[in-house]
């Protein structure tokens, strides 16, 4: 007799554990006060549940950890580096694969390289870090998602699909000042959602058609692919492993943030196939990075990335994770709180927009759900609306396409309890969010405002 069995289980057990501390409502009140109402000036001890991001927050694994006995710390041609240069090439086989601290390292030192006034970099969503790295250097930043993606309650399977039609169009009329095509799997700031094998082929023949790179912006990549695998036509019966290198293989380089599905503390890198580029990429890699063999790494990390990389592809690993949080989404979809649609790989994005119709965009209506959850019980998300995209380089200020607040699971960190407790806090305070009022922003610094910026609350 053979059963199947509903329950998602950790493909783990715990072997070392770290203590929460508990708050009381009104010390959170007064934490918040304190940081002026943005969630990322908390001392994070006063944090119960930490949704703020899946970025360096994981659980390392025991052979992580035991790797890491195993680091090199030589200044140059470290055996670390090998195993981790070798590991990387296993599933992105790119000629060149030049070591970073973290994902932003690789943008700053690719922009610097391509960018520059006059000069365009389309996406299907950049990421904030990429944006601002593809405006610093003077060049403007264009997100190509296809209509459905930017539509919470569309079901599309891949939201995350480029629209070709643009990007033909705009390499039609623009080839020339575009230094590269970015592709963000899965694309985080559209709600975590995956980018399909079919789009990725499409993109890279048009690319390949007007003769301009496509580089990944990979952070989530065996996400991505276990969806491709669990959503995608034909793809069922493949190796996760396999389609990775399929979707390295229709592109010309990538930006990796190693903080998210390699499972690592801190790392990164960039990786490309074009000889001269990369020349240039390691000179300026020199200057602020460290040498070619360690980037802004020790041994020690690029051991338990290598480690990591080979988990992330796990197929009992992805199995429960993409599970899990839509166990998450699903649990709120289902009490009523409006939530993006598909739930997404690496998080659950509520749609403050829906949530708080009352509040006006530019009241931020995504900051004042993020605080509200924080207020009552403990949950520290992040918004990513009108206070992370509102503010335009010429100065303005318009409304983002989405108010979002982002529940982002770190990986292998939060048992079902911890999520069956955040259950209880989301629809907590959705049933009260006629209750909840907007702010004013009181402080901005001039670039990527949603880390520093601080609030007041109106009326
Ligand atoms: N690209 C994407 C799609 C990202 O999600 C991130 C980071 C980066 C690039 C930059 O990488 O942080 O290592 O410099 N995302 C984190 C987040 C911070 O919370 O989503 P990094």
């Amino acid at each position: 007799m053979s059963y199947e069995f509903s329950t998602i289980i950790e493909p783990f057990r715990i072997h070392s554990v770290e203590p929460l501390r508990m708050t009381t409502p009104e010390r959170r009140r007064a934490a918040i006060g304190e940081a002026g109402y943005n969630l990322f000036s908390l001392h994070a001890d006063d944090v119960l549940i930490d949704l703020l991001t899946d970025s360096g927050t994981g659980a390392m694994s025991r052979d992580q950890w035991a790797a890491i006995q195993h680091g090199d710390e030589s200044y140059a041609g470290s055996p670390s580096w090998f195993r981790f240069e070798a590991a990387v090439k296993d599933l992105f086989p790119f000629r060149h694969v030049i070591p970073t601290h973290q994902g932003r390292a690789a943008e700053k030192i690719l922009f610097t390289a391509v960018g520059g006034p006059g000069r365009v970099v389309p996406s299907n969503t950049h990421f904030d870090t990429t944006r601002a790295n593809v405006e610093a250097t003077g060049a403007e930043a264009v997100d190509l998602v296809i209509a459905e993606g930017l539509d919470p309650s569309s079901l599309h399977p891949f939201k995350g699909n480029m629209d070709l039609e643009a990007l033909d169009g705009l390499l039609r009329e623009r080839g020339a000042d575009v230094p590269v095509v970015m592709v963000t799997i899965t694309n985080n700031s559209g709600g975590g959602q995956p980018v399909s094998l079919e789009n990725l082929r499409g993109i890279s023949a048009i690319c390949r058609r007007h003769g301009v790179p496509l580089f990944l912006d990979a952070c989530r990549f065996a996400e991505n692919a276990w969806f491709i695998h669990e959503r995608e036509a034909g793809q069922g019966d493949r190796d996760v492993a396999d389609i990775v290198r399929e979707i390295a293989g229709l592109a010309d380089g990538m930006t990796m943030s190693a903080k998210k599905d390699p499972f690592g503390n801190i790392g990164g890198w960039l990786a490309l196939n074009d000889d001269d580029l990369a020349e240039r990429c390691r000179n300026l890699l020199i200057l602020t990075e460290g040498f070619p063999t360690y980037g802004g790494l020790a041994g020690r990390d690029l051991e338990a990335l290598a480690q990591g990389l080979s988990e992330a592809v796990s197929h009992d690993y992805l199995r429960y994770r993409i599970r899990s949080t839509t166990y998450l989404g699903d649990a709120l979809d289902r009490a009523g709180v409006p939530v993006v649609k598909p739930i997404g790989g690496h998080a659950v994005y509520l749609d403050a927009r829906a949530l708080l119709p009352h509040i006006a965009p530019l009241a931020y209506p995504g900051q004042a759900l993020a605080v509200a959850l924080y207020e009552a019980g403990g949950v520290r998300s992040v918004e990513i609306g009108s206070v992370m995209f509102g503010r335009h380089p010429d100065g303005s200020e318009h409304p983002a396409p989405l108010e979002l607040v982002r529940l982002a699971i770190p990986r292998r960190t939060y048992t079902q309890s911890h999520i069956d407790y955040v259950i209880e806090v989301v629809t907590a305070v959705a049933c009260d969010a006629q209750s909840l009022r907007g702010y004013q922003m009181v402080y901005e610094p001039p670039a990527l405002r949603h880390f520093t910026a601080r609030f007041e609350p109106l009326g």
